[in-house]
């Protein structure tokens, strides 16, 4: 009997398609740059599931050209690139890996708001650039972090994660989500308020919210300038929930003090970026859950998607 066909839009260790070797055939994308579009969209017209990641767009051209496709499992908790709706209207399921990567995003985005707020970059800059000469009162003085108030804004998976961190440096802890979330708020001490409220308190603005068209360019000029002018803004959650601009504007004209950003509007940056030319600016190339053990782990969950799918024994996180 003919094994159905799977499309790896990605080079990942051919050791994790082992156990499923006998049940399906798999076709991957060899090289390190992501796949083509023109070759996607070749390769889809055959695949009856596609493993993919969040620099695939699947969109309305794509599932035209996937007539046999079944399941989409995207290597990703976020899943902007992803048309679900349309996804559903072609009979196609999709997958993503929630849960899996919570902790270790919640690591990520708590060094970046450190390293942001000690300025640890460029204090090893400035060693490298043998800059250091003296210990000085203020030399490369930061913000405390402890005791300080930060602002979550989309308090989820990864939101309450990064609040359990907050709450061992004791402080206090806002958030905002579009519903109340009293159980978060009973176990970690959080305090519900308005996006308003949030930007007008809080020490640290930590942005954990999916990208949707609610949320394209929450934090705009008008977001900036609620915030404190000592505030440290922190994105881990999709670029284009800012406006870049504005930004860049608040941070150079210390509207703000500082930024740690592990996602941008056009990713990859390169350092020619406005962004990248600010020292107080920590910029990390989308690495928010990028551990060996998590990575493995989501590359393993999407493989049991698709398999659960094309057996019929069901996906275990579904989105649509
Ligand atoms: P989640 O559990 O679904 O949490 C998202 C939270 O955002 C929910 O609490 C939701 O609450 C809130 N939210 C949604 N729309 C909102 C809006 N318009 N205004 C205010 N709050 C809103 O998701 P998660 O697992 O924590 O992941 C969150 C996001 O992090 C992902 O979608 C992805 O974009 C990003 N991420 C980035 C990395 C990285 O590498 N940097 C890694 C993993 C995830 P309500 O529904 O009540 O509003
Ligand atoms: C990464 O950005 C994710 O959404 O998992």
């Amino acid at each position: 009997m003919r094994k159905p066909l799977i499309y790896i839009s990605r080079k990942i260790p051919s050791d994790v398609l082992e156990p499923y070797q006998n049940q399906f055939q798999f076709r991957m994308w060899q090289k390190e740059d992501p796949v083509p579009r023109s070759t996607l969209l070749q390769e889809i017209e055959e695949a009856e599931g596609l493993f993919c990641t969040l620099t695939e767009k699947i969109d309305r051209e794509l599932l035209q050209k996937a007539t046999n496709l079944k399941v989409v499992a995207n290597m990703a908790v976020g899943f902007d690139n992803i048309n679900v709706e349309l996804a559903k209207e072609h009979g196609v399921i999709v997958t993503n890996t929630p849960d899996v990567l919570t902790e270790t995003t919640a690591d990520l985005g708590f060094a970046l708001l450190m390293a942001t707020a000690r300025r640890v970059v460029e204090a090893n800059n400035f060693i490298k650039n043998n800059r250091w000469d003296n210990w000085a009162p203020f030399l490369l003085a930061g913000s405390d972090i402890h005791h300080k108030t930060i602002g979550i804004v989309g308090m989820g998976r990864i939101g309450e994660a990064v609040a359990k961190r907050a709450k061992g440096f004791d402080m206090p802890i806002l958030y905002h989500n579009r519903t109340r979330k009293l159980e978060a708020e009973k176990k970690l001490g959080a305090t519900y308020v308005s996006f308003d409220d949030l930007l007008e308190k809080s020490d640290f603005v930590v942005s954990v919210v999916p990208l949707t068209e609610e949320t394209n360019q929450l934090f705009n000029e008008a977001a900036f300038q609620k915030m404190k002018d000592s505030a440290i803004f922190v994105n881990i959650s999709r670029g284009r929930t800012v406006d870049e601009e504005a930004l860049i504007h608040a941070l150079e004209t210390k509207q703000l003090k500082a930024a740690g950003l592990d996602v941008f509007v056009n990713e990859p940056i390169k350092g020619e970026h406005p962004l990248m030319k600010l020292d107080n600016v920590v910029c990390l190339p989308h690495i928010g859950s990028a551990s060996m053990e998590t990575r493995t782990k989501m590359i393993e969950l999407c493989l049991e998607n698709i398999s659960g799918v094309l057996l019929g024994t069901g996906p275990k996180t579904p989105i649509n």
